[in-house]
């Protein structure tokens, strides 16, 4: 048993059991909102004062005291305690230490269920923002790259199986696409979690009239919760943050994957800086590509991040309830998880290297063409189907003699179709095969130079 709570305790003739309380208290992880819960105090304070709670000497002494409450957060000198359950309650006893019995004051018109939920979408909005400028900084490292890559030639693969010539800039803008898409994720759940539930009290609102435009405007949220119940115990912000987390990883998983294919022996069309590599303690001659590993490993963690909050939110009552508490261990490492990661990722797609001889081999050592091909018998008149029927018996010809398309000749050609004339040759050339794409999204150099072009626009905007 230990001695009772001072926060709630008045109801209950025993203690709180030691083991229970060390179990239940969440300031071993709720610490991290300690920034944020002083920020929010001194707005609600402001509210109070507003209000007539407070008066202007009371209020002045705990801004005071609240101020250097902050700095010693900033310092890492603040002492958190299990006692004190919670990082709100940590920060109330040592508000208390500084200046008094009037700190208990603060609480004034308001619960934990409002000041967690509002310290929660604080940690969101922020973390969005942070990650959604990393996020452009990496669309802007692809970019660049893109734009040094114009002119390099590589294959594209369905199923991982060669399948027509690309240009690596085309590549590269690819997984441009999907962190443009992360961005705006990212930008839509700061936009969620960008509403003030201060003010909704423990779930039916507060009795003092506190102007939750007015607090909410000092913390720079642009509206404020509508129904004081689902205040408290919408978490859907945090929901959304976590997907927005987990499908970046997902992307970058990718990436990661195919570099580790890239940088293989077996493939060696791209090499990494030794920098984000690893040698072996047993193998002399290995280059391990562990943070690629790790940002496909880290995918699941994040995907479990969300799940874990999906599953943990399903099925609560009205309002806020316990279990609640659990949301900050998947919010904060998702959060972590991706500021960690980004800065990395960009960091490598600075300086991995393509090998564009290599590259360029394989696109003149394949049938990468065969499209190419069948498409000119189609300009000649033949519908698609035979044509492609054609061009497989070519390919077929090819694989039996052992050489790539690029080597047949016109007479060779011939024997599969009359209408295969000079023309068809520089079909089977791998480097003319990006430039003959037309239309909006295509490998063609002029369009590749439109993306960039566009994308250069609009990323210096911000
Ligand atoms: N530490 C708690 C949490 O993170 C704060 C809210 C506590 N509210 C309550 N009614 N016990 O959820």
């Amino acid at each position: 048993m230990v001695s009772m709570n001072k926060a709630w305790g008045g109801r209950f003739k025993a203690g709180q059991s030691r083991r229970f309380l060390e179990y239940g208290a969440s300031v071993g992880f709720d610490h991290k909102l300690a920034s944020f819960d002083v920020f929010q105090n001194k707005a609600h304070a402001k509210g109070l004062l507003k209000a007539g709670v407070l008066t202007p000497p009371e209020f002045k002494k705990i801004q005071k005291g609240l101020d250097s409450i902050q700095k010693e957060i900033a310092l890492g000198k603040f002492r958190f305690t299990v006692e004190d359950e919670d990082v709100h309650m940590n920060i109330e006893r040592r508000l208390k230490e500084k200046i008094g019995a009037v700190a208990g004051k603060l609480h004034t018109g308001r619960s934990r269920n409002d000041q967690v939920a509002t310290d929660v979408r604080l940690y969101a909005r922020d973390a969005s923002a942070r990650i959604a400028e990393l996020v452009r900084g990496m669309r802007r490292t692809l970019v660049s790259r893109a734009e040094k890559q114009v002119d390099c030639f590589m294959p594209g693969y369905t199923h991982l199986q060669q399948a027509q010539p690309i240009r690596a800039a085309h590549w590269f803008l690819a997984y441009q696409e999907m962190f443009r898409r992360d961005e705006a994720r990212f930008d839509l759940a700061g936009k969620s979690a960008d509403a003030s539930p201060l003010g909704s009290g423990a779930l039916a609102g507060n009795n003092f009239g506190v102007d939750r435009n007015f607090t909410a405007k000092l913390m720079g949220f642009s509206s404020v919760t509508q129904n004081s119940m689902d205040a408290v115990s919408d978490r859907d912000f945090a929901m959304e943050f976590c997907f927005a987390v987990s499908v970046l990883f997902v992307h970058l998983s990718r990436l990661a994957e195919e570099l580790v294919i890239y940088s293989s022996s077996e493939f060696g069309s791209a090499s990494l800086p030794d920098e984000y590599c690893t040698g072996s303690s047993i193998m002399p001659q290995k280059k391990n590509p562990d943070l690629l590993e790790l940002f496909r490993g880290k995918a699941g963690r994040a995907a479990g991040n969300l799940v874990n909050l999906l599953v943990m939110l399903k099925g609560l009552p009205l309002a806020y309830n316990k279990d609640m508490q659990e949301d900050k261990i998947p919010l904060f490492d998702s959060a972590e998880q991706a500021l960690g990661a980004l800065p990395l990722a960009d960091d490598l797609m600075r300086s991995v290297k393509f090998n564009g001889r290599l590259l360029e081999k394989r696109l003149r050592d394949g049938y990468l063409t065969a499209v190419d091909l069948a498409d000119y018998l189609v300009l000649k008149g033949t519908p698609f189907r035979e044509a492609h029927h054609v061009v497989g018996g070519v390919v077929r010809e090819c694989e039996e003699r052992g050489v790539p398309l690029a080597a047949l000749g016109l007479r060779d050609l011939k024997r599969h179709s009359a209408l295969f004339g000079r023309g068809a040759l520089a079909c089977l050339d791998p480097l003319l095969s990006p430039d003959r794409k037309r239309g909006v999204g295509s490998t063609a150099r002029g369009e590749i130079l439109r993306q960039i072009k566009r994308l250069k626009a609009e990323l210096s905007r911000k």
